[in-house]
């Protein structure tokens, strides 16, 4: 009940109030070439209808590098809100992020509130965890859950800065790193790790390098603040001094791209389809949103997600076009160097 009602807050605070990083930035916006965007090729040499978005994760095919990351389950509003998302990613060919399953292995009839699969039968769906509640549950558990809603993948959410602000917080964080190696190699499915918003630097990527994970979801510093959340919830004193903490959604790609050769999700504040290009171009090889989807589903449900999302990639087609480049193994050899604009 816990579980269920502090998530049901986390969706009311997340679309009624301002839980964006206030002050620090994803530093995107520094990323370009020589002080502007991307490099403008004012030539660019190639037809813009022939641009090519495609791309495959772990196994699964997307017609755009772009995710919905994980937002929600386990509370009655979560299920209308998966079901919207999934069918616009359905539609799109686009994966998506299922929120924390915890809700769900404390109580199995909340499964509906996750299972998107009748309305989206083949695009790329995470089930999800917590670092911290993956030393309380065997491996089987979390596996059976997976397998009940038809997920393609394990996402295991670090979100150490989050537990410190919750008044309920999980805040044992020992053992983490060898439950993460333990599950890599056992589970079915494939195992990736994410941040939920605070950025994940050098030193926990190389930790995780050496796991059997297969991909980092960065969900870097820049976007929705989740110590600003927790804070909303009623941490307030404690929560204003670490509204802004974290590594920064651009620092946080190119940490983890040195440390880490397998996929890379950029996520964390990407608002735009530039955005997209710029962590790409970094090193990013998907993008990940989560709180301007939510609020796209809560003003015009799934046509409102699709469209959000289809601006985006409209913008990332632009963004591609302007720097000639024509499928996204050329935009990551986009020339670009940090300025401190
Ligand atoms: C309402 C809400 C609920 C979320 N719940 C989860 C969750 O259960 N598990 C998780 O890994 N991340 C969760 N996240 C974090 C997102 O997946 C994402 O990493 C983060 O919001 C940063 O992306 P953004 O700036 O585009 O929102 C949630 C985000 C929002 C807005």
């Amino acid at each position: 009940m816990q579980t269920q009602n502090r998530k049901t807050e986390h969706l009311h605070i997340a679309c009624s109030e301002n839980v964006q990083f206030r002050e620090k930035t994803t530093g995107l916006e520094k990323i370009g070439f020589k002080g502007m965007d991307l490099e403008y090729k004012t030539l660019p040499e190639i037809n813009k209808k022939e641009i090519d978005l495609k791309t495959s994760f772990l196994g699964k095919k997307f017609s755009a590098p772009i995710m919905v990351e994980a937002i929600t389950g386990g509370c009655e509003e979560a299920r209308q809100i998966n079901r919207d998302i999934a069918a616009a990613c359905e539609e799109l060919g686009l994966g998506m992020g299922l929120g924390s399953m915890r809700a769900m292995i404390e109580n199995p009839a909340m499964k509906e509130t996750y299972f998107v699969r009748d309305v989206a039968p083949s695009i790329f769906v995470a089930g999800n965890i917590g670092a911290a509640q993956l030393l309380n549950y065997p491996i089987e558990k979390i596996e059976k859950a997976l397998c009940a809603i038809q997920a393609d993948a394990l996402a295991i959410h670090l979100n150490a800065a989050q537990e410190a602000l919750q008044k309920e917080g999980d805040t044992n964080f020992k053992g983490v790193i060898s439950a993460i190696e333990k599950i890599s190699a056992k589970l079915s499915k494939p195992v990736f790790v994410k941040e939920v918003g605070h950025g994940i630097g050098f030193s926990v990527a190389k930790k995780l390098a050496k796991t059997k994970i297969m991909a980092i979801d960065v969900a870097g510093a820049g976007g929705t603040s989740w110590t600003g959340i927790d804070s909303l919830r009623g941490n307030k004193e404690i929560g204003e001094t670490f509204w802004d903490y974290g590594i920064a959604t651009a620092e946080s790609i190119v940490e983890c791209r040195r440390a880490f050769k397998k996929k890379i999700i950029a996520s964390g504040g990407i608002r735009t389809g530039l955005d997209a290009a710029k962590a790409i171009a970094l090193g990013a090889d998907l993008c990940g949103i989560a709180l301007p989807v939510l609020k796209a589903q809560q003003a015009e449900g799934k046509q409102g997600v699709k469209k959000y999302l289809e601006k985006i990639i409209e913008e990332l087609k632009i963004a591609m076009f302007l720097s000639g480049v024509k499928n996204l193994k050329q935009l990551k050899k986009v020339k670009i160097t940090r300025n401190n604009r």
